[in-house]
């Protein structure tokens, strides 16, 4: 098969929804004049970093000229912190910025001003404890209060924080905080993970027998456990914390000075820490906070992401404190006491806009609507996903269960090198479809190409490339800028005509309105008889049908077609899977897009900690490989109930 073929866009979606009269009269941003404005993307941008405090303003609004490594807002100087929190503690101290729910059902309220104030002494301590600007900070810990106190205690010094989400393993947190050099970690005693506590601390201790960099480790108490001290190494929070003044002045960092390194997982070799700065990435992360939650100051908004994520540093902390918003912090699981939880947080505190992963939201419709209607939910506005592509079925049962009708839906997509969304509707705007992260937001340019590198006409795929700098983009990978460029440039640039764009490594499409719709990684991508298709069309197909819940589906090596669809299908809570059930299933999915060769029915697809189906592990599974590691997924101990069972499947293929 010619290397260059778009992908075929297979799987059609006509559905349409039209933002809420109601809301197009209130939303600040209503009118899609503002994709206009975008045009002049440096002008745009520009307008809307205005309102931040700068220290000292910009000579240059973006300097392109190092390309790739961009720099924004040049000369000009800031501290993010008083961005978040100290111009809401001098304008509504009294305002809650996080109410925090535990898993145990404890809860806190925490205004501007004791933000402020708890930020404020932690960034003595730390400096007491010898961090200073430009030092690496490595956080390891639970979705707790302090957790955003930490990050923004580092930003207050200058110093600059990696963290590392706190369920990964004391090997990936040494990789980390060797790679980036931290000089102290902040973790705490113990997290709380459906009811079960996990050692945070004494992961962090196994951890640092092989870390040379780190002079201090300062402990929250969370549940109070007893944990192994290191003396002179180890300090606890609330010792540290006490002794110290609630003033601190904000440190003064270039914009593009280095605010976090977070890492993440590329396809092969060690993960890849990709460096975030100061000016750009706020502006960004705020403004499309704003603008793509149409947030007021009444709103209480909620993001279920842990802070671990680029969704929580720059959509639980980044933007919705600096643009003044109320938000919740959940400790726990969806299912802790019961299926319900989340529902009951909404009810509680009245809950405006709710952003989630689609894989959250088919775990809900697996569970059933019964979770969801003992609740009210009334209060909801507006609805987002992030994380991946998200069926058309489970945005429907999104919208119509969870938002009653009534609630647009922001599909979100964005990655931790975008730094904030990139492509999205905007709620009181665009129209939306079911399935689709309809088009760039405002300012952001994307195309989508084949592998020569030539822009796809409406109504083809391949892949998604950025052709246009932005404000949040990473600048770099840490210590190995080489391999920035290697990744995410070569493949679509060419320096030589001064032309760079961005290889996001994902599949998309887009249809004959120009929408866009997100076919997963590149590497997800089938070929089977000549015909590139998207595991994620199958999967979606295999989804419409009322019997199946969740569908994770490969491409398996196949010596007549190149490679044959393997679908693994999870069937609703009281269905039985059978034979016929089987055939029915795939002769829906022929009807809709493909005929998958074997259908396997598991209990649940493996899991990555971030709710990711492990893909290569089941197609290590479909070809009978040799299995290597599983200790990352959430669910280990469902891959030998599927690899039985799908060698049961081949067996009775031969
Ligand atoms: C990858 C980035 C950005 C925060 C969470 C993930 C996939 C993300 C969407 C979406 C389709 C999406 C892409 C992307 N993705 N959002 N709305 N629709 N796909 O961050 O771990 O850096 O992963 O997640 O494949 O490349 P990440």
């Amino acid at each position: 098969m010619a290397d260059n073929r778009a992908i075929d866009a297979l799987y059609e979606e006509n559905r349409k929804f039209a933002p809420p009269p109601a809301l197009v009269k209130s939303a600040k941003t209503n009118s899609d004049e503002i994709y206009t404005k975008g045009g002049d993307f440096q002008a745009f941008w520009e307008e809307r970093a205005r309102p931040l405090p700068w220290k000292t303003p910009w000579s240059r609004v973006l300097d392109w000229s190092g390309a790739p490594f961009a720099k924004w807002f040049t000369g000009a100087t800031l501290n993010v912190t008083e961005s978040c929190l100290d111009r809401h503690a001098a304008q509504t101290p009294t305002k809650v910025a996080y109410y925090f729910e535990g898993e145990e059902g404890d809860s806190r309220t925490i205004t501007y001003s004791d933000l402020l104030e708890e930020v404020n002494r932690f960034a003595n301590g730390l400096a007491e404890l010898g961090v200073q600007k430009g030092d690496r900070v490595a956080i390891y810990m639970g979705m707790i209060p302090e957790f955003p106190v930490a990050l923004l205690a580092c930003a207050r010094l200058g110093a600059i924080h990696s963290i590392v989400f706190g369920g990964f393993s004391p090997e990936a947190l040494a990789d980390r905080i060797n790679d980036a050099k931290a000089k102290v970690v902040i973790t705490c005693d113990q997290s709380r993970r459906k009811g079960q506590t996990v050692d945070l601390k004494a992961l962090a201790d196994t951890a640092l027998e092989r870390c040379d960099s780190v002079e201090h480790v300062v402990v929250v108490a969370r549940t109070g456990a007893e944990v192994n001290r290191v003396p002179k190494r180890d300090v606890d929070y609330e010792q540290l914390v006490s002794r110290q003044k609630p003033i601190r002045a904000a440190a003064e960092c270039s914009s593009e000075d280095p605010l976090l390194i977070l890492y993440t997982s590329g396809t092969t070799g060690k993960p890849k820490g990709i460096v975030h700065t100061s000016g750009g990435y706020l502006v960004g992360a705020t403004t499309t906070h704003q603008e793509v939650f149409d947030l007021k100051p009444e709103d209480v908004y909620w993001c279920t992401a842990d802070i671990g994520w680029i969704t929580g540093h720059s959509y639980v902390v980044y933007g919705p404190l600096a643009n003044g918003a109320t938000s919740v912090i959940y400790e726990g699981v969806a299912d802790y006491p019961d299926k319900d939880r989340f529902w009951a947080i909404i009810e509680k505190y009245r809950v405006t806009q709710f952003y989630t992963a689609p894989t959250s939201i088919r775990t809900f419709m697996k569970w059933g609507k019964a979770y969801p209607e003992e609740h009210d939910l009334s209060s909801l506005r507006i609805l987002g996903t992030v994380g991946e592509p998200i069926n058309p079925e489970a945005w429907m049962w999104y919208r119509d269960v969870i938002g009653q009708g009534r609630c647009p839906i922001v599909d979100t997509w964005w990655q931790t090198e975008t730094g904030h969304m990139m492509i999205s509707p905007l709620p009181a705007v665009t129209e939306t479809k079911p399935g689709s992260a309809p088009k760039p937001l405002p300012g952001i340019s994307a195309d989508i190409v084949d592998d020569d590198g030539n822009s796809v006409p409406f109504g083809g795929g391949g892949c998604l490339a950025l052709d246009q700098p932005w404000l949040g983009m990473a600048r770099t990978i840490s210590n190995d800028p080489n391999r920035f460029v290697e990744t995410y440039w070569a493949r679509f640039s060419s320096p030589g005509e001064g032309r760079w764009r961005y290889f996001a490594g994902d599949g998309a499409k887009r249809d004959a309105n120009g929408y866009f719709w997100l076919l997963r990684r590149v590497d997800d991508v089938m070929n089977v008889s000549g015909h590139r298709i998207s595991t994620l069309e199958v999967e979606s197909a295999l989804v419409d049908h009322p019997t199946v819940a969740e569908a994770a589906v490969i491409g398996r090596a196949n010596p007549i077609t190149g490679q044959a669809t393997a679908a693994f299908v999870t069937l609703k809570a009281g269905v039985k899977g059978n034979e016929t059930l089987i055939a029915e299933v795939r002769e829906q999915a022929a009807g809709k897009i493909a005929r998958p060769a074997s259908i396997v029915f598991t209990e649940d697809p493996p899991k990555t900690r971030s709710g990711k189906i492990m893909r290569r592990l089941l197609r290590d599974i479909s070809e009978q490989r040799k299995l290597g590691d599983v200790t990352t997924l959430t669910n280990a101990d469902v891959v030998q109930e599927i690899t039985k069972r799908a060698q049961l499947q081949a067996k009775l293929e031969e």
